[in-house]
């Protein structure tokens, strides 16, 4: 038996009448963009976070940028971003004006905290990306005290939540990436941005429409960047399911707990007061290399996301400097992604072990 990295097909075959129903009911009605779905989607995202807005966009990037730009980030300033995250999570900064300043991680979780963003502040910094990654639940509470707006890019973690609340409710604004394999995703590109401010809303609204907000006059430069129809109605068939899923990760978690594998290599830790619902699973160990030939060898999915963390990337060096990242490049150099889903049974974890044991 072969175990794979994740399973996106499996939770949706219960799903597949609804969800033809759905796209029959977007061809049905001819309104393919901004209409009745992508309004009702957005009212329901929005309440499940816990927020009064919610703007759906193309991507999660673009959602990133459009989020930045609506809370009035712009040229001059300087946004604070983890190095050890999806390099999209840094590349949607420069589109603003504005510039990447890229900070550490805590090796434990993954996350951005307090004081790794804290090394990284100038006067010049005008926003955090809390990124939420691999569906820990990044401090934001704590970062908030710095003063400083905080954007969670919560594309990994729909599902997560917190003593606090929902990811997409807990800084100034959340954006969220419908990417397919993603907890929440549909059947091509979606993002959103959620906010329980008026203004950044209503902001990314205009942003995400050319500039404009008759459709025929334009304030300023934006996007044609907007979730679709058919894509909202998917998402509305499987949103009523999220925390069920999110559950399921939880208790695949518990699988690889209980199988004994934090003997072998260290798991991931949530922050303090989350309950990660784990996009992805990712472990980590000074001989890793070694861990990814024998999962291999086993038909175990694996990969090794983040070798090379954003800072490293070509296109960023003109922001990189000479900053130094050591928990960054250490997190990077040792982790792997192993098998998660919502629907990992305790054999396959037991199958993982055993294909880990082989090498650790
Ligand atoms: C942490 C993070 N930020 C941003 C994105 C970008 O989302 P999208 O692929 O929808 O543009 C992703 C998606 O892969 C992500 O994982």
């Amino acid at each position: 038996m072969t175990v794979p990295l994740f399973d996106t097909s499996a939770p949706l075959t219960a799903l597949r009448e609804q969800l033809r129903a759905a796209v029959n009911r977007v061809l049905d009605s001819e309104r393919y963009i901004l209409g009745p779905e992508v309004q009702a989607f957005e009212r329901e995202f929005a309440e499940y976070c816990g927020t009064s807005h919610a703007v759906g966009v193309a991507n999660g990037t673009e959602a990133i940028t459009i989020a930045l730009r609506a809370m009035g980030i712009g040229p001059g300033d300087e946004v604070i971003v983890p190095s050890f995250t999806f390099y999209a999570s840094a590349e949607a900064i420069p589109p603003t004006g504005a510039t990447p300043v890229f900070c550490d991680v805590d090796p434990d979780t993954y996350c951005v905290t307090a004081e790794t963003v804290r090394a990284a502040l100038t006067p010049r910094t005008k926003a955090v990306i809390a990124v939420h990654l691999f569906g820990n639940v990044a401090p934001v509470a704590e970062i908030q005290q710095l003063g400083v707006p905080v954007l969670e890019d919560a594309a990994q973690a729909a599902g997560s939540i917190c003593t606090t609340g929902r990811p997409g409710a807990l800084g100034t604004a959340a954006t969220f990436s419908f990417f397919p394999s993603k907890n929440l995703g549909c059947f091509g590109d979606g993002g959103i941005i959620t906010t329980s401010d008026e203004q950044i809303a209503e902001r990314a609204r205009v942003l995400r429409f050319h500039g404009s907000r008759d459709k025929v006059t334009y304030q300023q430069i934006g996007y044609n960047s907007r979730l679709d129809e058919l894509q909202a109605a998917v998402l509305r068939v499987q949103l009523p399911h999220l925390d069920a899923w999110a559950d399921g990760r939880r208790q695949a978690a518990e699988h690889y707990e209980e199988a004994g594998l934090g003997e072998l290599v260290t798991l991931p830790k949530p922050v303090a007061g989350s309950a990660p619902a784990w996009h992805l699973y990712v472990i980590s160990h000074p001989q890793i290399v070694r861990i990814e030939a024998a999962l291999a060898d086993a038909g175990v999915g694996r990969k090794a996301y983040y070798r090379t963390p954003v800072h490293l990337q070509a296109p960023m060096g003109q922001w990189a400097g000479n900053v130094q990242l050591p928990a960054t490049e250490r997190v990077a150099a040792d982790h792997l992604a192993i098998p998660m889903s919502p629907v990992l049974t305790r054999e396959q974890a037991e199958e993982v072990l055993a294909a880990v044991r082989r090498a650790a």
